[in-house]
């Protein structure tokens, strides 16, 4: 029997405690050993059948030595750092589903567990219930990872899904994320781009060994999008997702490209045709070439599959660690994204829009949509470098065209 402990009661917690309860026949054949959830650690009150399991005091489970496995999914850096590391220090496994403290404190617990001869895990930080994290440290070891890209959260990816698909407002769509339980306690994670920003830095330290930090990250969420820009994408054969990248750029300096903001691809392509609350990641190696991870990227049942999933593995590697890890060098691998080039999407207006977007930009694509008012136009430019774009995006102004927005355009 293994014993664990699980900080927090929330969604996702709720959710472990169920997938134990449900799968308990079938995780103890597959482990070998059943599992049996020792403690539960909430400040509120619970009316549950497993009520006396529940603890205010995290010392109840600290100095528990029967209690092997630590669960943290509190969400949050404080005080779930300071548990990380004391269950750590005190050689218990620590499995996690919280990206904010995984990417602001990836490296540090990742060294702590190395050194207690115990496992810190965290697929559920990325991707939900979609297994990533050790797909990529494990399954894909041969290669050298080029570039990954993705959809990353699903709160924003069913946001714009219904915006595309049913021309729903983006309050309401809002609404309806935090009713089904896929957004984070603060809306403004999701929507601001922040939880995508954690998530793509785990998965680039992941890939390239050095703890990228989320505030090295440019980061843009969604809530400038509106239904024209929808309706803008979609007449060129596009859809609006917000997607997270990282590219390896130079292989001596370890410089990389990491940025998190809403994109034009495809609605073809195999990112594009990820919609609701899904997620999907694209791999690319030197020998796999592109690989796509697909599931449900956000939700109870999903989320505490992949943290179930961790424990799981915990207990297999009793008391050996994992080489999962990457480390902090004390540098900004992240290059200026201002120094790289994409094609952008612009929307305007302004008297005589057409021709002065014309002496400003070469090589334009106009767009059209049903009821464009006379004074607006939308186009996608070639391949710009961001700075290059910045400076004639403020031509643009100084001959007095208004931009309303404008969205990179990505090719994945
Ligand atoms: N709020 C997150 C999302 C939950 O919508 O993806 C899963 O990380």
């Amino acid at each position: 029997m293994v014993n664990i402990a699980v900080l927090g009661h929330g969604v996702v917690g709720s959710g472990v405690v169920e997938v134990i309860d449900t799968n308990y026949g079938h995780i103890a054949k597959n482990l070998g050993q059943a599992i049996n959830i020792k403690r539960i650690l909430d400040l509120r009150e619970f009316d549950v059948p497993y009520s006396y399991k529940f603890t205010k005091d995290f010392d109840d489970i600290l100095n528990d030595d029967e209690i092997s496995i630590v669960v943290e999914v509190m969400g949050g850096i404080n005080p779930a750092y300071d548990f990380a590391k004391k269950a750590l220090s005190r050689k218990k496994s620590v499995v996690t589903s919280n990206k904010e403290l995984v990417a602001a404190k990836g490296a540090e617990l990742l060294k702590i567990a190395k050194e207690n001869n115990v496992n810190f895990y965290f697929e559920a930080s990325v991707g939900g219930g979609i297994p990533i994290i050790m797909p990529m440290h494990s399954c894909l070891a041969a290669n050298v990872i080029d570039e990954v890209a993705g959809i990353l959260n699903g709160t924003t990816n069913y946001i714009l899904t219904k915006m595309i698909r049913e021309n729903m407002s983006f309050e309401d769509a809002l609404k309806l994320a935090q009713h089904l339980g896929y957004a984070e306690r603060n809306p403004s994670a999701d929507v601001d781009g922040h939880d995508a920003c954690r998530k793509i830095c785990i998965l680039a330290s992941l890939a390239y060994g050095k703890h990228i930090y989320p505030e090295n990250v440019y980061t843009q969420g969604i809530t400038d999008i509106s239904l024209e820009d929808v309706e803008y994408a979609d007449n060129c054969g596009c859809v609006v997702k917000l997607i997270g990248r990282t590219k390896k750029l130079s292989n001596e300096s370890g410089d990389i490209l990491c940025m998190v903001s809403p994109a034009f691809i495809s609605n073809q392509s195999q990112l594009g045709v990820i919609d609701d609350v899904f997620n999907g990641i694209m791999v690319r190696g030197n020998a796999t070439g592109d690989v796509v991870f697909y599931g449900k990227g956000a939700g109870k049942l999903p989320t505490a599959s992949a943290v179930v999933g961790d424990v799981i593995a915990a207990a297999k590697r009793f008391k050996t660690t994992e080489s999962l890890t990457w480390e902090d060098d004390g540098k900004n691998h992240v290059v200026d994204y201002k120094t790289t080039s994409v094609p952008f999407y612009v929307r305007c207006k302004g008297e005589n829009a057409e021709s002065i977007i014309c002496e400003i930009f070469d090589d334009i694509e106009f767009l059209s949509r049903k009821n464009k008012p006379d004074n607006e136009q939308a186009f996608i430019t070639a391949e710009l470098l961001e700075s290059d774009f910045d400076s004639k995006i403020e031509k643009l102004s100084q001959k007095g065209i208004e931009v309303i927005n404008y969205i990179r355009v990505l090719n994945y």
